[in-house]
């Protein structure tokens, strides 16, 4: 028997750094999916391949430890993670891919947890909805980064463009919003726990300044709601615009991804910011109209990656 699934990655439009802080956050998935697949190993020894990652180690599901065959496998306190909870430690194969760039701001980690997760209750025959598989996907990026929102792993189990209230409830957009975005990234990676440790150093160190820039990007949250149930374009790039400059403000900029940014904005993009942790990884710009003359611009330095809303989130299903 084998055990499929796979989840998208996101791409977070408001509130990223602040969410940690209970302030609401928007984020959509996109059509870039991590998979993930798991049989029986065909000796006593559990492994996991990723053939476009490249890499390949053998894993000891028990101990959360592994030794390497090949390659740098960058998320693989996730799965080990993921596997702990789940896994009665038999002898399995996994297989993973991912059309998402890892360590790029686009979720990689909450969709390799989701698909893990999702195809390990299926392997195991065990019981799951979205809820709880959204909650244990939390819980596993909570014990790996130390501090995590329930963002990324609520858009990559429900797919669409969600909305999480500061009273942490999750509200699936009514819009057909589908802006042109176009996404640049830097090879330079990004460490989510790494960031959310600094935003937390300077905020203890910095309470009257920090605390209010915080709450300022909450606000800002809930007024790009409202321009993105509206379709209005101008605000909701705007408001990108004032976002990014609370980011830098928190510390999670870096001079790529600040190139990035002016560069789409020069381009004819009516809003650019980071996405994501930042200190590495991804920008979105918003530029309808100007979709070409933005991605040729960031791909002068950098990457572009082409990326657009889905509505699918987590999919899974074994055959025998
Ligand atoms: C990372 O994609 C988003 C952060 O807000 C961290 C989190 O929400 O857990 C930086």
């Amino acid at each position: 028997m084998k055990a499929f699934a796979s989840a998208p990655a996101k791409m977070i439009l408001f509130g990223e750094h602040s969410v940690v802080y209970g302030e609401p956050a928007i984020a959509g998935a996109v059509n870039k999916r991590a998979f993930v697949q798991i049989k029986r190993s065909f000796n006593d020894k559990s492994y996991l391949k990723s053939y476009d990652l490249n890499f390949e180690v053998e894993l000891d599901t028990q101990n959360k430890s592994y030794i390497l065959k090949k390659g740098k496998p960058g998320i693989i306190r996730y799965i080990l993670e993921a596997l702990s909870r789940v896994h009665d430690h038999s002898p399995i194969m996994m297989i993973l891919s991912s059309q998402i760039p890892i360590g790029s701001g686009l979720g990689s980690s909450a969709a390799v947890t989701v698909a893990t997760l999702a195809a390990l209750y299926r392997y195991h025959n065990i019981r799951f909805t979205k809820k709880s598989l959204a909650h244990d996907a939390h819980m596993v990026e909570q014990a790996v980064q130390g501090v995590a929102s329930p963002l990324d792993t609520l858009v990559s189990t429900y797919g669409g463009i969600v909305y999480l209230s500061r009273n942490k409830k999750f509200y699936p957009f009514k819009t057909k919003f589908n802006a042109p975005f176009v996404v640049g990234y830097t090879t330079k990676h990004g460490n989510t726990a790494k960031m959310v440790k600094g935003v937390r150093i300077l905020k203890n160190r910095n309470p009257k300044l920090i605390d209010p820039v915080i709450s300022a990007m909450g606000n800002l949250t809930n007024t790009a709601k409202y321009a993105i149930s509206k379709g209005d374009y101008a605000r909701i790039g705007e408001l990108m615009n004032i976002n990014h400059g609370f980011l830098d403000v928190l510390g999670v900029n870096t001079v790529e991804l600040s190139r990035m940014v002016y560069t789409a904005r020069e381009c004819g993009a009516i809003g650019s910011k980071i996405t994501g942790a930042g200190g590495g990884g991804s920008v979105i710009a918003l530029c309808p109209g100007k979709t070409h003359e933005v991605s040729q611009g960031i791909a002068k330095q950098d990457n572009i990656l082409p990326v657009k809303f889905t509505k699918k989130g987590v999919s899974s299903r074994v055959r025998w």
